[in-house]
């Protein structure tokens, strides 16, 4: 028998959620219900997905019941379009709060948004927007966070579990990951913007240290101190001859 499910004490995020068996993907899964009749704040857990979605895209893989992977529906209307960034912040940074729960308070988020422990990926985020003019309307944010699969066919993916050598109960973590998450969120809400944009840099993986980049239009490789963000979101990197500023998709990691 598996143990009850764990209700978050939020507000909202998680306090409808539909934990499903198997989907091809808690995004496509959510963007296919009928968006009039959605809480803000549902969430849609799969056990399993068959066609786990990733940035550029690319699949993202987990391992059936070892892991989360999930979408909240949200409804930012108080966001303007130009200010979209600021929840791609507020999303990694609840995360990584809520991880010190657990102890471990030296995760770290690589722009745009992607948690790292040490050099390798914990977690990762996929958030797709809907827009009505200038002001967010909708979003659906999608988490993969590995939490107690031990073996990855990606050398560069990390667990909680490979990390900290314990197991965690799926269900509790969730619950303190939608408690954390909407503690952000209602900052976001408030606008309080250049708190989370401090915040963020406190977490900045890479912060100060001079990296390996491939400038994705030019195809080109080159090494550049990180800066940290500016106020529209962009990676701002010093190289020998000048700061260059990069947009999500724009810029990779080497
Ligand atoms: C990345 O490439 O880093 C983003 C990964 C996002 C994966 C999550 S898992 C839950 C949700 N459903 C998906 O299909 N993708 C996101």
């Amino acid at each position: 028998m598996r143990a009850p499910l764990k209700q978050p004490e939020t507000l909202f995020i998680g306090q409808h959620c539909i934990w499903l068996e198997e989907c091809a993907s808690t995004n496509t899964y959510l963007a296919q219900m009928p968006q009039e009749g959605i809480w803000e704040g549902t969430c849609v857990l799969a056990h399993n997905q068959t066609a786990g979605r990733g940035q550029r895209n690319n699949r993202w893989e987990a391992a059936p019941h070892q892991n989360l992977t999930f979408s909240i529906f949200l409804k930012p209307k108080f966001l303007e379009a130009k200010h979209g960034h600021f929840l791609t912040l507020a999303v990694a940074l609840g995360l990584a709060d809520a991880l010190t729960v657990y102890n471990i308070a030296d995760s770290r988020i690589k722009w745009p948004n992607d948690l790292m422990l040490g050099s390798k990926k914990l977690a990762g985020l996929l958030i797709e927007s809907h827009l009505q003019q200038n002001m967010m309307q909708s979003a659906i944010v999608g988490i993969g966070l590995n939490v107690n699969q031990m073996d990855f066919m990606h050398h560069e993916a990390i667990s909680l579990a490979q990390y900290t050598g314990r197991h965690y109960d799926l269900s509790a973590l969730f619950a303190r990951l939608a408690e954390h998450l909407e503690k952000r969120y209602l900052q976001l809400k408030k606008q309080e913007f250049q708190q989370l944009t401090d915040d963020y840099h406190g977490l900045l993986f890479g912060l100060n240290e001079t990296r390996l980049f491939r400038d994705v239009q030019q195809n080109t490789n080159f090494e550049a101190k990180v800066l940290g963000i500016n106020s529209e979101g962009a990676l701002m990197l010093q190289t020998q001859e000048t700061v260059r500023l990069f947009f999500s998709k724009e810029v990779v990691w080497l």
